[in-house]
């Protein structure tokens, strides 16, 4: 009973509350735990800033070192899990093999986290940030066709990922600081954006009480989708396209203002934000640095830059407010580093993992957390009478 008010794709509707992410869309504002972005990008590491976001508060120098041997110790998967690599196709997408190895690695933890089990949140959570590490290792390394090498416990966590990516293959080139440094800020930038659609999904999940690898399972399948996490691949292949086209992107410009086919400009434009997304800006200067820094010159980036000048300066991307979003420069860093494009949405997931835990968290320590569940307005049929088969049409 009662009046449903229909808000299409929730752009007006606040589905909880929380305390763990700001941002003001019409000034490019973004604040973990009130932190600017760009203080915690400029001073701060991912695991710090996981630290932060799950609990609340920048750790002290030994909750730090807890988080950090939690992680180490919890680095590695169950030696069974190996075989459920072996199932999947070469050409399998990483993240499905992610997703699925999420909820395959929760079977080897029995009475995984539930309300029931708050205590043991703590090391579920550092598992989870730890484990998703090293699937999504393998599971490029079985994309390759090449042996699983595993992590060290000698190794920070950004560079030990990079060590169990490349260690045979680009020598000692992959742990370079400026790479690793990189990569440490694109999971930094990516670790939590309020209720997006995938942490909509995880806090979903959540709300029916299911533990937390089923809830980080599905927030994997949400964030695959090339409108969220596998933009960054989609701004890739666009760039390649033009690149192949021998074009300056001009024609794609005008496709995407034709609206003929319905294709986007990848990488640009935010529900939220409109206004230039602060991590965009961040990144880009990220990806002008290590490109100099590995002295490499991307004709990629030549191109995103001048479809962004293009963009800006027209009037239909000026009237929507459509500014470069966090994946419209982050593909070029990965792709200097050496990763594949199907990994770029798998590099966003590793990084949005902590924000994930939190919103997780918030619920599971909610005094009250009610189930999730929308209404709808029903379009369908008024009520009908059942036919027999044989006096159908
Ligand atoms: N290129 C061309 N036109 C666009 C674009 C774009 N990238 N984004 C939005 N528009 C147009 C859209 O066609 C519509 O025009 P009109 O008013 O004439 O119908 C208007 O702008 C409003 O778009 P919308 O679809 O109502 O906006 P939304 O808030 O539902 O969608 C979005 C947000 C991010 C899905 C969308 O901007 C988009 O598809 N961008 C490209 C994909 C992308 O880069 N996604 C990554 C988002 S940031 C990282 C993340 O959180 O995942």
């Amino acid at each position: 009973t009662g009046y449903i008010t229909l808000d299409d794709g929730y752009a007006n509707t606040g589905s909880c509350t929380s305390a763990i992410t700001f941002i003001d869309g019409e000034k490019g504002i973004l604040r973990y735990r009130g932190y600017p972005i760009e203080e915690l990008a400029e001073k701060s590491t991912f695991i710090e800033t996981a630290w932060l976001l799950i609990y609340g508060e920048l750790p002290t120098r030994a909750q730090l070192q807890r988080f950090s041997d939690l992680l180490t110790e919890n680095q590695d998967l169950h030696e069974d899990l190996k075989h459920h690599f072996e199932g999947f196709p070469a050409t399998a997408h990483p993240m499905a093999i992610l997703s699925s190895m999420i909820n395959a690695s929760s079977c080897f933890y029995p009475g995984l986290m539930g309300p029931a089990n708050r205590e043991r949140f703590d090391v579920h959570a550092a598992r989870l940030i730890s484990q998703v590490r090293t699937i999504a290792a393998f599971a490029y390394r079985k994309s390759r066709g090449l042996p699983i090498i595993y992590p060290r416990k000698k190794y920070k966590y950004t560079a030990n990922f990079l060590h169990m990516l490349f260690s045979d293959v680009y020598e000692d080139y992959p742990l370079r600081p400026e790479v690793v440094r990189a990569l440490d800020l694109i999971f930094l930038l990516h670790a939590d954006h309020e209720q997006n659609c995938s942490t909509s999904t995880v806090r979903m999940v959540a709300s029916s009480q299911a533990n937390l690898f089923a809830s980080a399972a599905a927030g994997v399948c949400a964030l695959w989708g090339p409108l969220h996490g596998g933009a960054n691949q989609a701004v890739i292949e666009m760039l390649e396209e033009i690149h192949a086209s021998g074009g300056d992107g001009r024609e794609l410009i005008e496709a995407v203002k034709s609206k003929k086919g319905g294709r986007r400009l990848m990488g640009f434009g935010h529900r939220v934000y409109k206004n230039y997304d602060p991590r965009a800006r961040i990144i880009k200067k990220a990806c002008d640095d290590l490109l100099q820094a590995l002295q490499l010159h991307d004709p990629l980036l030549d191109i995103a830059r001048r479809l962004e000048e293009a963009a800006l300066n027209d009037p239909y991307f000026i009237e929507r407010k459509l500014y470069p979003n966090v994946d419209f420069y982050s593909g070029i860093i990965m792709r200097a580093i050496g990763l594949p494009k199907e990994m770029f949405p798998v590099i966003f997931a590793i990084g949005r993992m902590p924000g994930w835990i939190a919103n997780f968290r918030e619920i599971l320590f909610a005094p009250k957390a009610k189930i999730y569940r929308p209404r709808q307005i029903y379009t369908g049929s008024t009520v009908r009478h059942y036919v027999p088969i044989e006096q159908r049409g």
